[in-house]
């Protein structure tokens, strides 16, 4: 008898994800095992369980998915659940609190099949939230030479420290962008820009994307009005628009949801699998092919 596949949602909110666990039906699993207000400390004994009802060969039926919508706190979550492992008794885990894993993957591939980033520079505007911030870590990955932007220079500063702990630091430069003068500064020179800013704020107005000179592609993740970039809607995929072609948080939306899927389903591939933002962007690159 074929063994069943059990995907455990692990929930720091009070609710857990109805999206994450339409997504996770959608991807082919069989069950469904729902935990919410998950704290640090039950984690050990939720992830024993997984680890200990099957025998090694079958442990890759079982998998655990990170949600909630605290990044950092789904952050420590997986943290938690790598140290309650041991030796090859482990179950493959997926870490998208927030959705910002396969957000930031889904819009990086969109500015991939547009340019070459290996041989672009990209401006990431507010990218000090977990969505910015992986987007800029993949990005770095794909060899672009990326600024990062804030409307407050130290918070970039700092957030170059950190990525410089898991990457090389010489392609990534910050920019403060909390004036009009800031914001045309940091746009010299940009072939790309993905504006990962709060919902209902704009960070970048019509009249300076418009005026951009190198500008090719221009990708928005905020979906609620105000929009990010002004001109760009939120269901463009691949629009030109004023010779730029446009993404708006909609249209990067299809991607994400494919990748969402294709990750849930690559859980189940093997028993040892840590998905973060790296294992989650490789897996949208092979949808892509
Ligand atoms: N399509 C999807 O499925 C999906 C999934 C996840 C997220 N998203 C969208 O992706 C975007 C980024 O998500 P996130 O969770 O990383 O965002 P976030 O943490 O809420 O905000 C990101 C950054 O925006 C800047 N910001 C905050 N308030 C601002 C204001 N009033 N004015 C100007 N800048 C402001 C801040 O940067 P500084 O303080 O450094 O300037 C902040 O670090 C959001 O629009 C979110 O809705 C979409």
């Amino acid at each position: 008898m074929s063994q069943k596949k059990i995907l455990i949602q692990l929930d720091a909110d009070s609710q857990a994800s109805v999206f994450d666990a339409v997504v996770a039906i959608e991807s082919e699993i069989d069950h469904l095992l729902q935990y919410r207000d998950v704290k640090a400390e039950d984690v050990r004994t939720l992830v024993h369980g997984a680890m200990f009802t099957r025998g090694p060969k079958e442990l890759k039926n079982t998998a655990i998915f990170i949600g909630g919508t605290d990044v950092a706190i789904g952050e420590d979550l997986l943290k938690q659940v790598r140290s309650a492992f041991f030796g090859p008794i482990q179950v493959s885990v997926l870490l998208d609190a927030n959705g910002a894993n396969t957000t930031a993957a889904a819009a990086v591939i969109a500015a991939s099949r547009h340019v070459d980033l290996s041989q672009a520079n990209v401006l990431v505007l507010a990218a000090t939230g977990p969505v910015g911030q992986r987007v800029a870590r993949l990005l770095t990955h794909c060899g672009a030479s990326v600024r990062i932007a804030s409307r407050v220079l130290q918070r970039v500063e700092d957030l170059r420290a950190s990525l410089s702990e898991r990457d090389q630091m010489d392609n990534i430069s910050v920019c403060q962008t909390s004036s009009k003068e800031e914001l045309q500064a940091a746009l010299e020179g940009v072939s790309v820009v993905i504006a990962a800013g709060a919902f209902g704020v704009e960070l970048l107005p019509k009249e300076l994307f418009v005026d951009a000179d190198l500008l090719r592609v221009a990708i928005d993740l905020n979906a609620v009005p105000p929009l990010g970039i002004g001109g760009v809607d939120a269901l463009d995929k691949a629009v030109e628009r004023h010779g730029v072609t446009c993404y708006g948080a909609i249209g990067v939306g299809g991607t994400k949801m494919k990748i969402h899927q294709a990750a849930i389903q690559e859980l189940f591939t093997a028993n040892d699998l840590v998905l973060d933002a790296e294992e989650v962007f490789a897996i949208g690159q092979s949808l892509e092919s």
